[in-house]
């Protein structure tokens, strides 16, 4: 009979935080321009800068980074039709626009690019039935709609666009569970649960949620190791921390998860050796995991020194609080 694995054993002791040894991890990160996993992912290469940015910021790294640098290769990342492409020569997409529109008001810059063509190329990406697409090819998934609300939000351009219709499609999504997938019928999944909680505390909308119901889903993915999974039946992964943390912040329920046993999951999967943290302990660790696991500390209010994450932006507290945006929460 086979033997279903639904959860991993943590090792018998777990490192501090390593915080030096992350942002070194995070700093170095594509000074080798030909090294095979830099190569691999230059096809999100703009939103593994975000998720780069972001961490280091919130270890009061980010003067340490080549601004200039950064804000150069977004404005050349800029396309014709305003949307912003994942690096040079590539197609623009409504993933990698939030993500510049995300570096852009952590560097307080949003001057570098057309700001006017990114609304009107956002703009363009909502369909009838209040969707949004991710570039001109057409696909639909909730995850634009996240991607569209939050980058016009970010601009304080949300007027453009069909706001009740945005909100209808995302509950369209929404599961007999009380979760949400990527489009309706989907099955639910904590990331996608990030994008419609999001969604709504951006627009204002979260009363259209049982927020008892989907919080009883959300603390569920805890498993004995204290990781949390995405899904029933997965494995736990440092991400899933975020996804699902976020969601239970903004609906004032996080207090729902045993806090002590998830720090010691998060901690568990650092890279003692080079720096950042992987999905689980002992893999290969990587700028999302890394930026994944500071963000799970912040939000768990520990006492390690780490800047206060926005739950709803996945951006800098103090960023937010410095556009006057006030992403709504419950108690
Ligand atoms: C898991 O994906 C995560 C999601 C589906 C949510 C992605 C959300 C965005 C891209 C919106 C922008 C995000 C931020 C932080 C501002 P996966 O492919 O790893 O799922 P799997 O674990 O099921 O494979
Ligand atoms: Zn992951």
């Amino acid at each position: 009979m086979p033997v279903l694995k639904h959860d991993i054993e943590l090792p018998a002791s777990v490192p501090e935080l390593l915080l030096e040894k992350h942002a070194n991890f995070l700093l170095s990160y594509g000074t080798d321009k030909d090294e095979y996993m830099y190569c691999m992912t230059e096809h999100m290469r703009m939103s593994g800068m975000y998720w780069g940015l972001t961490a280091l910021d919130l270890m009061g790294k980010l003067e340490q980074t080549n601004r200039n640098e950064v804000l150069e290769f977004i404005a050349q990342c800029q396309t014709e039709s305003g949307g912003i492409a994942a690096s040079l020569q590539h197609d623009p997409h409504i993933l990698y626009t939030l993500s510049a529109v995300q570096i852009l008001c952590i560097y307080n810059a949003l001057d570098t690019i057309d700001i006017e063509k990114v609304v009107k190329y956002v703009k363009e990406r909502q369909q009838p039935d209040g969707s949004f697409t991710g570039d001109i090819w057409g696909e639909i998934d909730m995850r634009f709609s996240f991607c569209a609300v939050a980058t016009l939000s970010l601009l304080n351009r949300l007027d453009v666009i069909d706001v009740e219709k945005a909100v209808e499609f995302v509950m369209k999504c929404m599961n007999f569970d009380g979760g949400f997938g990527s489009k309706p019928g989907a099955e639910s999944h904590a990331g996608m649960i990030y994008c419609s909680i999001g969604l709504l505390s951006i627009t204002g909308n979260l009363h259209l949620v049982d927020a008892d119901q989907l919080s009883w889903w959300l603390c569920e993915r805890q498993l004995p190791s204290g990781g949390l999974n995405g899904r029933p039946e997965k494995l736990p992964d440092v991400c899933y921390s975020w996804w699902v943390l976020s969601a239970l912040t903004i609906l004032g329920r996080l207090h729902w998860v045993n806090k002590e046993q998830l720090v010691k999951f998060v901690l568990a999967c650092q890279d003692t050796e080079s720096g950042g943290f992987s999905d689980r302990p002992g893999d290969i660790a990587d700028p999302f995991h890394t930026l994944f696991g500071l963000t799970a500390l912040s939000l768990l209010n520990t006492d390690y020194p780490l800047k206060k994450i926005n739950p709803t932006y996945c951006m800098p507290e103090y960023v937010i609080q410095r556009l006057h945006l006030k992403p709504a929460r419950l108690d």
